[in-house]
């Protein structure tokens, strides 16, 4: 009988750590979609100077926030930016380089542009700004922005932009850790950093994804690395899933994304990107939350998938080179 209750007690803890509910009924997943608790500020600007490893220079805490700035830490890395990446345009129009950093990376709480098409970075964001791509969270402040900023960019800005990005090869950046356990997290500015509290909590059906570093990620390093956690199994799981082993279930990913998933013509890569943004864009494809024109393909894909194969797609990918 004690078994048995603590057998109940467990599931249901798994449950509510997978952040589903114990009715069954399942909403998008809190830990793809981090929403910052009521309250929530970031640590005040002392106006120190930051520096971060490998660079000359320094920013203060001010300027790493500043929406109309993008922290350049490594300018050898990449082409001069463009004024668009690098500035913005006030008083709509955030610099594309603020949030997706100097060369691209992005981080768990947007996208990675490097690399991606230039036709797909023109197209995504017409629907941006037709409203054919939103978020099944509207309550997360960055996709709003996005969205927001997209509708008051001009042609020749986007062309800009895109031209730039697209032009740019991905970095590796992540550390897939499959593991029953991970650390406690907490949301840190619309995504999960490690609480270091030395405690730790079933992984459930989730992907866990930290920063290595999170002064260095905060400081908008585009070099920032980070740790995804998955659950043990996920990336060969994935891996079935991705390659079409698993009758009836998806589409082989491969046929439209290329071989290596590094992206096929207009269509992006999705090797090597942030496994909760993969989760995310899987899960809004489902729900027609994102539902501009090339989504008609990924309707057939994503139709029979469950949260627990959206996990181990994103672990798979997460694992490959971008
Ligand atoms: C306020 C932060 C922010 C700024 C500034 C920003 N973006 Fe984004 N961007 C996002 C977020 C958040 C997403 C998508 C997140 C999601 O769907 O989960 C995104 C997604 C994208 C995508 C889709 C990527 C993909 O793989 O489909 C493109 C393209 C893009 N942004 C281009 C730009 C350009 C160009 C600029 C500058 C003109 C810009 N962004 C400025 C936050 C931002
Ligand atoms: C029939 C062609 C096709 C197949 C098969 C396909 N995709 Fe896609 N996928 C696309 C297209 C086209 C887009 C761009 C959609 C858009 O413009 O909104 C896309 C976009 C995506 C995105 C969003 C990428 C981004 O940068 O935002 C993800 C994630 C994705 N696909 C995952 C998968 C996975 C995983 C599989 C296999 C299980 C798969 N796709 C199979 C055509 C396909």
């Amino acid at each position: 009988m004690h078994r048995l209750a603590a057998l109940l007690y467990v599931t249901c803890m798994m449950f509510l750590a997978a952040g589903t509910s114990v009715s069954g009924e399942e909403g998008p997943p809190a830990w793809a979609y981090p929403v910052n608790p009521p309250g929530f500020a970031p640590s005040p600007d002392n106006g120190e100077l930051k520096h971060v490893p490998d660079s000359v220079a320094a920013f203060t805490v001010g300027q790493t926030r500043d929406r109309f700035f993008a922290p350049d830490w490594h300018p050898a890395d990449h082409p001069p930016l463009p004024e668009i990446v690098a500035q913005g345009r006030k008083p709509d129009v955030l610099a594309c380089g603020f949030c997706h950093r100097a060369d691209g990376p992005g981080g768990p709480e947007n996208a990675n542009l490097a690399g991606l098409p230039l036709a797909y970075i023109v197209q995504q964001m017409a629907d941006f700004k037709s409203g054919a791509r939103a978020t099944s969270v509207p309550q997360r402040a960055p996709p709003i922005l996005m969205i927001s900023l997209a509708k008051a960019a001009t042609d020749s800005e986007i062309k800009e932009a895109a031209t730039y990005f697209s032009a740019l090869q991905p970095r590796a950046a992540l550390r897939v850790v499959e593991t029953d356990m991970v650390p406690k997290t907490y949301v840190a500015g619309w995504f999960l950093a490690d609480a270091k509290s030395g405690e730790s909590e079933p992984i459930g059906q989730r992907i866990i994804e930290v920063p290595e570093d999170l002064q260095q990620f905060e400081n908008r390093d585009a070099r920032s690395h980070f740790i995804a956690y998955a659950p043990v199994g996920s990336v060969d799981n994935g891996k079935a899933i991705v390659t079409g082993t698993r009758a009836g279930k998806t589409i082989q990913c491969g046929i439209c994304h290329g071989p290596a998933l590094k992206g096929l013509g207009p269509i992006p890569g999705i090797a090597g990107r942030s496994p909760s943004y993969i989760v995310r864009q899987l899960y809004d494809f489902q729900h027609g939350a994102r539902a501009g024109g090339g989504s008609a393909l990924m309707k057939g894909v994503v139709e029979k998938l469950t949260i627990e194969d959206m996990v181990a797609i994103a672990a798979y990918t997460a694992s490959l080179t971008p």
